[in-house]
């Protein structure tokens, strides 16, 4: 028996109108980049990426220091 869950978060067509969005999963809210999920939570005091900023980062709409590499999630800069 498997453990995955599965939650519905829309249809393609609506996810595909905005490259950087937050989608509800229930407990988490994770973003949603193009075609990849991520966390939704800055892990400089939990700023929500999802309505940052994105072209080869995410950048967190907060404090400007989170800034995760679009692909690989590779943070850039201190924080
Ligand atoms: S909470 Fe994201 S940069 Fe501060």
């Amino acid at each position: 028996m498997s453990d995955t869950q599965w939650t519905d978060v829309g249809t393609v067509e609506a996810l595909k109108q905005k490259s950087l969005q937050e989608v509800n999963c229930g407990t988490r809210s994770p973003s949603l980049i193009s075609t990849f999920v991520t966390s939704g939570i800055c892990n400089h005091v939990g700023g929500p990426l999802g309505t940052g900023t994105l072209d080869d980062y995410v950048v967190c709409p907060w404090h400007y220091l989170g800034k995760f590499h679009r692909e690989t999630g590779a943070r850039r800069g201190g924080i």
